[in-house]
């Protein structure tokens, strides 16, 4: 590494006026984390919030639903209602439960018409499985061949997609989009008022998918008029391993007709009334199924209250900033070794996807030496510098790192290895 940028990095970390957050996480030891984007790390909050929770449950047992403080049967409400303030969404737009696919197959079941001209659903070929696994078994389960149902819109040759290319798509027989806020692969971000606004004006709703955003992007999903949402809560929100899945659904669409339905999505003070009809929340909150877990509650809810005290607007400032700077010495250092930078720098969400055909063993030998990066089939590693828990300094010695794979050839040997989970 050349000397300026581990001063220029060194520097940086001394004027950080959030150099003081990741100290607030646990951090494995001896590695440099790049991995946040996949899942965040533990923050003392999270943890105590947990501990909390072990604690009450041993004292109190079932009571614990009632006589906690708060009580945890409101524990979604106001788990989500810290969140939405994050989000930019007003409260009862916002709920959790289950997991993000769960909550995905929930809004489809709840936006997309039963019947009429429109059925089809528009999405980007290269969206997570998971979001092309849940549209295709919901349009099978609809009665509609979801290859022909499928609208999928290609990314062009630079690897991005490019908005005009998904509004073009959008016909008269597509009922809804679903679309990412963040590309999880190029880290390409979408413009998401201006593709609602328009793909609205063509009669079609859009559920985003905002799992490498949210806890990230300083989104404003009320003010923007987003229809949609579904999101993660273990990657920037740094919910904790499986945390549960969140789900947005703007007042304008209220009140809310599930089209699943489980006894959580009751209206609160009606649901010990055990009623055979379902008398449902009206608001975000009518899309829960069953009973969420406490214990992944408190973790998530420790965690936020740490990232709503710094604010999103501080988080994402200094996101941009640490991956600007990565970007910076990634392009000058490793770009000369064949390394291509795909994230478009105009468009960047949290991570910086970089390509190389020999990607898979230069992950390998990065974890052997005890960086994490991820990997993604056939090309790309992803390199995630979070605001919570990455410093300058780690910027600077991934790409130290890095520099000495690539000129020493040292990736030659894994070249083979095929290994089960990267
Ligand atoms: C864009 C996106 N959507 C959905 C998921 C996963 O959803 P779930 O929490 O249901 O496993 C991921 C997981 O990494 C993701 O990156």
């Amino acid at each position: 590494m050349m000397p300026d940028w581990v001063d220029e990095a060194a520097q940086r970390d001394a004027l950080d006026p959030l150099g003081w957050l990741p100290d607030r996480y646990s951090h494995p030891a001896d590695t440099l984390y790049f991995d946040g984007n996949s899942l965040g790390l533990q923050s003392d909050t999270a943890r105590a919030a947990v501990l909390g929770t072990l604690q009450n449950w041993a004292e109190l047992g079932v009571m614990g639903w009632t006589e906690t403080s708060p009580p945890w049967f409101t524990w979604v409400e106001r788990v989500s209602a810290q969140i939405a303030g994050l989000l930019g969404a007003v409260d009862g737009e916002i709920t959790l439960g289950s997991s993000t696919t769960v909550m995905l197959h929930q809004l489809l079941a709840t936006l997309h018409p039963s019947s009429g001209s429109r059925w089809k659903v528009l999405m980007d070929s290269s969206a997570f499985p998971t979001d092309r696994y849940a549209v295709a078994s919901f349009l099978q389960g609809r009665g509609h061949n979801p290859r022909s149902s499928l609208v999928l819109v290609e990314p062009r040759s630079d690897r991005l997609l490019h908005a005009e290319d998904i509004v073009r798509l959008a016909g008269t027989d597509v009922a809804l989009a679903v679309l990412p806020s963040v590309v999880f692969t190029t880290g390409q971000t979408l413009p998401m008022e201006e593709l609602t606004r328009d793909l609205r004006e063509r009669g079609v709703q859009v559920i985003w998918d905002l799992s490498h955003s949210a806890g990230l992007l300083p989104h404003q999903l009320h003010w923007d008029r987003i229809d949609a949402a579904v999101f993660c809560t273990y990657k920037y929100l740094n919910g904790g391993p499986g945390a549960p899945g969140g789900a947005f659904i703007h007042q304008s669409l209220w009140p809310v007709q599930p089209g699943l339905q489980g006894w959580w999505g009751s209206a609160n003070e009606r649901q010990f009334d055990m009623t055979a009809e379902f008398l449902g929340a009206g608001n975000a909150h009518a899309l829960q199924l069953g009973t969420p877990s406490i214990l992944a509650l408190s973790a998530l809810a420790g965690s936020v209250s740490l990232l709503s005290e710094v604010g999103i607007e501080a988080l994402h400032r200094r996101a941009l900033d640490l991956v600007s700077f990565l970007d910076a010495l990634v392009r000058e250092r490793l770009t000369p070794l064949g390394i291509s930078v795909l994230t478009p720098s105009g468009e960047r969400g949290g991570h910086l996807a970089l390509a190389h055909p020999e990607a898979q063993a230069l992950s390998l030998v990065l974890r052997d030496r005890r960086v994490i990066p991820d990997f993604r089939f056939p090309d790309i590693i992803r390199l995630a510098p979070v605001p919570t828990t990455t410093r300058y300094r780690d910027c600077a010695r991934v790409v130290s790192v890095l520099h000495d794979i690539l000129t020493t050839e040292a990736w030659k040997p894994y070249q083979h290895v095929r290994p089960d989970v990267l």
